[in-house]
């Protein structure tokens, strides 16, 4: 059986960044309490003014992959792609993407599971690699958040976390034994679907694009039980990384780099100290981005790997949970 491993990484973030001040302009929150429930500074926004468009960016990051993995658009077998904020109510953002660069008629499979999105995308594409029917994947997690979020007092908890952009990662088959992805592991548990969701528009409403419905539920705009989430995510996050350290019989200490889902600094924080992982072996970065959702560990991937902090054969742990709740890792041996 053939192993899969990452030889190309890509991000792209729109220009426009939006502080903790400029949203205090616009809605009933402080600097301070932003920084300290979530450790976020700062956000990047789409600007609809440049056409900025959730495929457009998964293009960005895409072509900066394709680029360092040293392939082109023709190249690849597979497009998997990752999002809760698509172009489309249909078709899903993979196609467009197909459409926008030189790939041939391949397949494209989009991605709904949220936080873990990329998580999902990358185990699939490893499926796809070890059985042999493809050779080069691309998985692109890439979100818009910016614009359809509550900035009033009842949505402000949700408005303040969330950023836009866009990550990449090219993979392609190897025979190298023990090397690029060692596990995945995967979860879902629906019974909390509703603690963190976008309700509308739905298949199953009366009208489902009736504004006043919506406008009256304001169930367009997304929903968070935040406390819950934290509680979950903070249970789900350490147990995900049990499951990939028990998969491949390794000590937590023996992993080089930790690279989870940037949900908001402090459940980084309080996974961090159950496990012991001292600074410089975890990646946060959510204080640049906020919570990107499916594109944050491409993101938090790439920028490590620019910075040299990942190395020929070093064990590298991702991880991610969110809605639906679902929630995922995978040991990587670089
Ligand atoms: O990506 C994966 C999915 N998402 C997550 O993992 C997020 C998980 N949850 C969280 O990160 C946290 O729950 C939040 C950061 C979203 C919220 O923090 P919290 O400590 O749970 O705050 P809260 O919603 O319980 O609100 C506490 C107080 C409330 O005021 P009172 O009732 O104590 O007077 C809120 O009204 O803070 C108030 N508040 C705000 N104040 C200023 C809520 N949002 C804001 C705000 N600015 N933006």
């Amino acid at each position: 059986m053939k192993q899969s491993k990452i030889i190309g990484l890509g991000f792209y973030v729109p220009e426009n960044i939006v502080t903790n001040h400029d949203l205090s302009q616009k809605m009933n929150t402080t600097n301070e309490w932003i920084v300290e429930r979530t450790g976020i500074n700062q956000r990047h926004y789409y600007s609809p003014e440049n056409n900025d468009t959730n495929y457009g960016f998964g293009v960005k990051a895409s072509e900066i992959a394709l680029k360092r993995a040293n392939l082109e658009a023709k190249d690849i077998d597979l497009i998997v792609y990752a999002t809760l904020s698509p172009d489309y109510y249909f078709p899903g953002s993979g196609v467009l993407l197909q459409r926008s660069m030189d790939f041939r008629n391949i397949a494209a499979i989009d991605v709904r599971a949220q936080c873990s999105g990329f998580m999902y995308g990358l185990s699939i594409a490893d499926q796809f690699i070890k059985t042999g029917m493809y050779k080069n994947v691309l998985v692109v997690g890439s979100e818009i958040h910016s614009s359809g979020l509550d900035y009033s007092d009842e949505g402000r908890h949700v408005a303040v976390i969330f950023g836009d952009g866009a990550g990449a990662a090219v993979l392609t088959a190897t025979d190298e034994k023990n090397k690029g992805i060692l596990s995945s592991h995967l979860h879902s548990e629906g019974k909390y679907a509703e603690d963190l969701a976008i309700l509308y528009p739905n298949s199953h409403a009366k009208d489902k694009f009736d504004p006043n419905e919506q406008k009256a539920g304001g169930k367009f705009y997304p929903i968070m039980n935040g406390s819950y989430v934290f509680k979950h995510a903070v249970t789900r996050m350490p147990e995900a990384i049990e499951e990939a350290l028990n998969a491949n019989n390794l000590k937590a200490e023996e992993v080089a780099l930790y690279v989870p889902h940037q949900a908001n600094d402090r459940i980084t924080q309080t996974v961090q100290k159950r496990f012991n992982i001292p600074d410089e072996k975890i990646v946060r970065n959510i204080h640049n981005y906020g919570n990107t959702t499916a594109a944050s560990i491409p993101i938090a991937l790439t920028e490590a790997w620019e910075a040299g902090r990942i190395k020929e054969n070093d064990l590298v742990c991702l991880f991610a949970f969110g809605s639906g709740f679902t929630w995922a890792s995978a040991m990587i041996r670089w």
